[in-house]
């Protein structure tokens, strides 16, 4: 349970702030029925990440990799928006949100109605030519594994990233420059464990921003964190909504 108190001071701490960012993970999705990389349930319990997500693992057995990866997509092209996610799209377009930083590869965000969507580690549903570059926008899971380009015969490979991968370089500078210039960022549904990403919120935090958390589970950003919400996602986000519209 959480105390009123909690709430009530994340809704002010927003209502006084004149640029607020989003930063997400898997959590947000969670609601969504996408499952989360760790914790209970989550995908890395019965997947080995090593053998799935990254390039040796795909120039190992693209097939197989593929095979996940539409399993995944079929999920993702299933799902809807959560009301999570949509708090932060008419945040947004009321100007209460600078932007949205997120780890996530679903796309839900921008479904929601999100314009300003860093993706830091790509999405799912697109691949690219592993050699010409070409990149493909997928309507449906791919029906045949590996899936190769139709222009220059190759290997497709999903538009994500991987472990031993470094990130988009646009994508990171912009995700560094809205976590320096915000004044509060609300870290929504992460373990905040995987680097770089996680140092977003440090980043916020040493440049002055406040941070709100929302995590029915202790992490490791807990700690600096000057608000945490144990609460899911949709239930904080349409909380502090009616809060800050009182
Ligand atoms: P994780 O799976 O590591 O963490 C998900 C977090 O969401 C956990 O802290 C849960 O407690 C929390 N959670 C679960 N249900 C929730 C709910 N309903 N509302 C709010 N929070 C909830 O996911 P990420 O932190 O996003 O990387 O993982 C980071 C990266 O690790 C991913 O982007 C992926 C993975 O390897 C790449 O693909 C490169
Ligand atoms: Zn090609």
């Amino acid at each position: 349970m959480v105390a009123g108190t909690d709430l009530r001071r994340a809704a002010e701490i927003l209502a006084s702030s004149s640029r607020a960012v989003a930063f997400t993970g898997a959590g947000i999705s969670a609601e969504a029925g996408i499952p989360t990389f760790r914790g209970r349930g989550g995908l890395w319990e019965t997947f080995r990440p090593e053998e799935l997500a990254t390039p040796e693992a795909f120039s190992r057995d693209p097939r197989r990799v593929w095979e996940w990866y539409a399993w995944r997509i079929r999920k993702v092209l299933s799902a809807e928006p959560t009301p999570a996610h949509r708090v932060l799209a008419e945040w947004e377009a009321e100007g209460r949100l600078a932007g949205v930083i997120t780890q996530n590869v679903d796309g839900l965000h921008q479904r929601a109605g999100s314009r300003r969507v860093v993706e830091l580690h790509g999405r799912i549903t697109q691949a690219r030519c592993t050699g010409c570059y070409k990149t493909l926008e997928f309507e449906a899971p791919p029906e045949e594994v590996p899936p190769r380009c139709r222009d220059c015969g190759s290997l497709l490979r999903p538009d994500v990233v991987w472990f031993g991968e470094s990130l988009p370089e646009v994508d990171w500078r912009k995700a560094a420059e809205l976590s320096r210039s915000c004044d509060v960022m609300i870290v929504i549904g992460t373990s905040a464990v995987v680097y770089p990403a996680a140092q977003l919120p440090l980043i916020a935090k040493a440049s002055g921003a406040d941070l709100i958390e929302v995590n029915p589970e202790r992490t490791a950003l807990s700690k600096t964190a000057d608000v945490s919400l144990r609460m899911r996602a949709s239930a904080a986000l349409t909380a502090l909504d009616k809060l800050l519209r009182r």
